[in-house]
């Protein structure tokens, strides 16, 4: 069976058209949703990352404060404009894009990030809060591709999900989410990482992989049941001279000989990646709309 492409492209633009709708809805109320951005250094990924994070913020009507400072900033002035945006009334949701450059403390920064602006969910308040199934500002990628999943009519109950990869970013909360008793969790998970004895015979028995290692060729064909969902959250770069840069992205999965066995699939790029940058603008509006009073889904 050939599998049908999973188009996070679509799946972003829809969520995308339905922000900006709730935007300009807000806006009629006197609400412009904030989002206040730090890029620390000039590593060129992270500046890719950045400046597509404040096209979106522009294109759907909400508001961004860009900063960008040089890589020999100190820690203190560093947590010294987190606290001003912290106490900033037009920011609702602060972004410190990581990694941080070496010498700046991340996990410090991350504590100074107000829990109720910390849309990246990566707060330990908000981490714990998600473990215990309260309310609170989901990570974006996790969330991109749960979203993801439920778009594409993939039932999430009863499945048995391997995720392959436990960073703090994407494994542990993915994890943590799908085991949810709600409608974005109720899976059966298995964490599978470095040290795990015998990958495919996980991978094998899952109805969903998620490949989250950082690495090319983590999932191959043999390591699949036929029909299975495959969502593929790696962004690798590999050498390719045919290519102007001089590489191509790849994801962490054989695309090619998988696809061949999958229901469904997520190509790299064009899958995750437009959804992390989706659910950030969608945990700003959130945020924006709990400084105001008004009732949140999450
Ligand atoms: N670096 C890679 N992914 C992310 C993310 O989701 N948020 C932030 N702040 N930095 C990142």
């Amino acid at each position: 069976m050939a599998a049908q492409i999973i188009d996070g492209k679509q799946v972003a633009a829809d969520m995308r058209a339905e922000l900006k709708d709730e935007v300009a809805k807000l806006k009629e109320q006197g609400i412009v949703p904030g989002l206040g951005v730090i890029l620390v250094g000039d590593d060129p990924a992270s500046r890719s990352y950045v400046t597509a994070k404040e096209r979106t913020c522009e294109d759907l009507g909400i508001y961004s404060d860009d900063n960008r400072l040089a890589a020999d900033i100190s820690q203190e002035e560093l947590l010294a404009l987190i606290d001003k945006m912290n106490n900033d009334p037009k920011i609702n949701g602060i972004l410190v894009q990581l990694p941080l450059p070496k010498g700046l403390n991340e996990g410090e920064v991350l504590l100074k990030i107000d829990p109720d602006k910390d849309v990246d969910g990566f707060h330990p308040t908000n981490v714990g809060k998600m473990v215990v199934g309260e309310k609170a500002f989901l990570p974006c990628t996790p969330h991109g591709v749960i979203q993801l999943l439920l778009r594409s009519g993939v039932k999430l109950e009863g499945a048995e999900v391997a995720i392959v990869g436990r960073s703090n970013i994407v494994g542990k909360p993915l994890a943590n989410m799908l085991i949810q008793k709600n409608p974005k969790g109720n899976a059966t998970v298995t964490v599978c990482h470095t040290r795990t004895k015998d990958l495919a015979a996980h991978t094998k028995r899952a109805d969903i992989v998620i490949a989250a290692a950082g690495r090319p060729n983590t999932v191959t064909a043999d390591m699949v049941k036929d029909g299975v969902v495959v969502i593929d959250v790696g962004v690798n770069r590999v050498d390719d001279a045919t290519k102007k840069k001089g590489y191509r992205l790849v994801g962490d999965v054989d695309f090619e000989a998988v696809k061949e066995k999958a229901s469904l699939i997520t190509p790299v790029p064009g899958g995750v990646g437009p959804m992390t940058i989706t659910m950030l603008m969608y945990n700003t509006v959130e945020s924006a709309k709990r400084a105001a009073g008004i009732a949140v889904e999450t």
